[in-house]
């Protein structure tokens, strides 16, 4: 890692999220901490369900009810988000942290020019002449691969690509230091989504913005993310450079899911999936929430099976960088 990961962007420090439903308590996100350098990418995978979206906005402090924080804070450079007054954090929003949705490209207004929307974003932040909001769109939409002249243009005009293109250059507008993209590409076929991708790690060269990118496809993960952190039931429970992940995956699921994406060379053979599904969230399993699903759970073997499934395993570095949440590993390293 470059020697940038010595000054923290984004801290989330033990962070818990909950929905609290009429009838019973999803804990949705349960203790989550990790920090983020300038300019850092960092990559969250896991199964559809594992807290992903979330978090994601609980780092934006966007949740909703029945979605609360828990405990734990979000600390940006420094400065405590949940602390915020409203108005503090919609100005903080899109000028220091901007957030991709999963279904960006719906965001866009189907009965306005693309421009149009631009202006609109940037006006709410700035004193701006509509003139000069249109160049800076026109200006953007260069940089993420698009011709000016399609400012003109109404979303339906534009191919699910290019939409997802305006969503980020609007996301970009403000220069924020940190961008999140939660699944930003699903909709879109996979070597579109590559080509994504890749100009984003262009432009992140370029201006130098911090990247947390959400998605299934681990794939694309160890291709675009300095680091991975694998989520399962709402905890971390791997983190590691995405070289180190590739190579030598440590937590059972982790190896599972690696398992479970075609290799980026070589034949299919790779495919495997991991068995059983995720827990119900509100009531997980005790100790360590995969122990349902793990290989290494084995009652034979008492005493780890007692730690399997009374103590909850906590991250722990078992390489420098490479931290990892499992008794087993713990124990036979
Ligand atoms: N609006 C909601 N009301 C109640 N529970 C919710 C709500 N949204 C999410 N949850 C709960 O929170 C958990 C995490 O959901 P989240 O959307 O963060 O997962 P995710 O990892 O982003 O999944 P996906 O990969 O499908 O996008 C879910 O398993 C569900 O139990
Ligand atoms: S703690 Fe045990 S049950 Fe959990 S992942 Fe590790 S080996 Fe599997
Ligand atoms: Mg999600």
């Amino acid at each position: 890692m470059s020697a940038v990961a010595t000054r923290t962007l984004l801290e989330l420090d033990d962070v818990s999220v909950e929905y609290a439903l009429r009838d019973r308590v999803v804990r949705a996100v349960d203790g989550v901490s990790l920090s983020l350098a300038p300019g850092e990418t960092l990559g969250i995978a896991g199964e559809s369900g594992s807290g992903k979206s979330t978090l994601a906005n609980a780092i934006l402090q966007i949740l909703k009810p029945p979605a609360q924080l828990a405990g734990g804070r979000v600390l940006f450079e420094g400065r405590d988000l949940a602390a915020m007054k409203p108005d503090e954090l919609r100005r903080f929003r899109w000028r220091h942290v901007s957030l991709v949705f999963q279904s960006a490209m719906d965001v866009l207004n189907p009965v306005m020019r693309v421009g149009d929307q631009f202006v609109d974003m940037l006006k709410a932040h700035e004193k701006v002449k509509k003139a000069d909001a249109l160049q800076r769109a026109g200006d953007l939409f260069e940089l993420v691969g698009i011709d000016r002249n399609r400012v003109r243009a109404y979303p339906h005009q534009l191919s699910g690509g290019m939409r997802q293109r305006v969503v980020i250059a609007m996301a970009l507008a403000l220069r924020p230091e940190l961008i999140v993209l939660d699944e930003p590409t699903t909709a879109l076929d996979v070597v579109v989504q590559r080509e994504i991708l890749q100009e984003l790690q262009q432009l992140k060269d370029e201006l130098g913005f911090a990247v947390i990118f959400i998605t299934h496809d681990l794939s694309l993960l160890v291709e675009f993310s300095e680091r991975i952190a694998i989520m399962y039931a709402g905890e971390v429970i791997e983190l590691a450079s995405g070289e180190t992940l590739f190579r030598d995956p440590r937590h059972p699921y982790t190896v599972g899911l690696m398992r479970s994406f075609p290799p980026l060379t070589g034949p299919l053979e790779r495919i495997a999936g991991i068995p059983g599904s995720p827990p119900d969230m509100a009531a997980p399993p005790s100790g360590c929430r995969f122990n349902p699903r793990c290989p290494h759970c084995d009652p034979t073997d008492a005493r780890l099976y007692a730690r399997q499934t009374d103590e909850r395993p906590r991250l722990r570095e078992i390489a420098p960088g490479h931290l990892v949440a499992c008794h087993l590993v713990e124990e036979r390293p």
